[in-house]
């Protein structure tokens, strides 16, 4: 019998991978749904065998779907409703989708030998974490976490961090990665593959070489060449290169100077809170806090004003929620903190040329343009706060108003809370803030 699909020499590169998890592709056209869909088959002949496919979105998903009606060829039975394969051993292969935040939890507790994500890029590293988590070991079956991507996307930054920074294309990496908040062992390899590797396409639809071709330089380098380098989005206020100069910065030896604190106090049970500390316009140290309560986050803060002389109004937190308490507890055991209300209207500063939506607009503008200037360095590596300062975005209108994007509504596309960033961005304004409503006492 012909077989129903026979893969291309770096499809089978993928396809004979023992790797725990895959990421193939990068570029567009290089074959990367049609290796994470027939990949599926491999162990349809064993009974238990179950897999499972999904995408982001229905609409998207469906295209998958209709991609495997070829499946018949092989005996298969599909059940629209369960968007369910059943092959004559008894071995199913499953299509889902996972559109919302939450979503995935409709995943816990399902157990899968083969999960495929297609356009991985476009989940949340959380979304990730759980349905990956169905991957289990439960008898001589192997498991097989297998993606497929494009540059950008929300997910942009984990999937970049998990496959691909620091590491070679196509070498296999044993690294320790978190799954389900448990630290494991994991081999992982990236495999790129772009049109010039889908020879089917190139000569069934040469058309399609051409319109990628024509791509302006920032897409054609994404989608074209697969370079995970060039992500950034035209309205993102950090970019990567500000980033990366911050972080050349912190090479040039450090000034003593006083130390300021940026407090971001968790607004929700499972949020964190941040203690960003700054020196001399140099982030020192980010400090994580979980699931700690209003005191006990008080009595942080006033150890640290106690014992490690922190001035008290060096110290800006957000007031913002459960944050108002801790603000008046500190306030109520003596100390002068700053209080840091993000909605609240901009500060007046003399030669500001923009105008700003809120506070929090003026806050995080403060920050860019302290990266822009190179006045601000980075003197440690953190690779979340660097996610969430990738993550934010901006817009300018006609009036030259500025309004940075909510914290909710990052959180919403991006799937976590930025609070390290933000109590970075805090730290940074606490000058200004003495400088428009405080004398110098120092
Ligand atoms: N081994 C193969 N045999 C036959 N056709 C193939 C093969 N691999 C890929 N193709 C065809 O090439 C086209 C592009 O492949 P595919 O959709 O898998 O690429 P992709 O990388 O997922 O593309 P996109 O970036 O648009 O999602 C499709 O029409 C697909 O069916
Ligand atoms: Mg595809």
């Amino acid at each position: 019998m012909e077989p129903i699909w026979k893969p291309q020499p770096v499809q089978t590169l993928a396809l004979e991978s023992e790797c725990d998890e895959v990421l193939f592709g990068g570029a567009k056209g290089g074959g990367k749904s049609d290796v994470l869909l027939f990949g599926a088959l491999r162990f349809i002949a064993l009974p238990s065998y179950k897999a499972l496919i999904v995408r982001r979105t229905f609409p998207r998903l469906k295209e998958l779907i209709d991609r495997s009606m070829t499946f018949h060829a092989l005996n298969g039975t599909y059940n629209r409703s369960e968007k369910q394969w059943k092959f004559p051993s008894g071995a199913q292969i499953v299509f889902g989708h996972c559109q919302n935040d939450g979503d995935e939890l409709n995943y816990q507790g399902h157990q899968y030998h083969y999960i495929g994500f297609d356009q991985v890029e476009e989940f949340t590293e959380n979304m990730f974490n759980i349905i990956a988590a169905c991957g289990r070991k439960v008898d001589d079956i192997p498991v097989y976490i297998r993606c497929t991507a494009n540059p950008g996307g929300v997910g942009k930054h984990w999937v970049k961090r998990r496959w691909i920074e620091g590491k070679e294309p196509n070498k296999i990496y044993a690294t320790e990665t978190s799954l389900n908040g448990k630290l494991i062992l994991r081999k992982q390899v990236f495999i790129p593959s772009s049109i010039f590797d889908n020879k089917i396409l190139l000569e069934k639809n040469p058309e399609y070489l051409a319109f990628l071709q024509k791509l302006p330089e920032k897409f054609r380098k994404m989608y074209l060449e697969g370079d995970f380098n060039t992500e950034d989005e035209p309205d993102q206020l950090i970019t990567s290169e500000l980033i990366n100069n911050a972080k050349k910065h912190a090479k040039e030896s450090a000034k003593l100077g006083d130390i300021y604190l940026g407090v971001d106090v968790a607004r929700f049970g499972d949020d964190s809170t941040e203690i960003a500390f700054i020196m001399s316009n140099r982030l020192i140290k980010i400090e994580t806090y979980k699931k700690l309560d209003i005191n006990q986050i008080s009595q942080i803060i006033i150890r640290k004003i106690r014992e490690e002389k922190i001035k008290p109004f060096n110290i800006g937190i957000d007031t913002v929620g459960l944050g108002a308490g801790v603000y008046d507890i500190i306030k109520s055991n003596g100390f002068s903190v700053n209080e840091i209300v993000s909605g609240s209207s901009p500060i007046t500063l003399r030669g500001d040329y923009y105008k700003f939506r809120n506070l929090r607009s003026q806050m995080h503008w403060h920050f860019r343009e302290k990266l822009r200037t190179g006045i601000f360095s980075l003197g440690i590596e953190d690779s979340e706060f660097e996610e969430e300062a990738l993550s934010v975005k901006y817009e300018i209108s006609s009036e030259k108003m500025i309004t940075i994007e909510s914290k909710e509504d990052i959180k919403k596309r991006i799937g976590r809370s930025t609070n390290k960033h933000d109590a970075v961005v805090y730290a940074c304004f606490v000058e200004i803030i003495q400088n428009n409503f405080r004398p110098h006492i120092y």
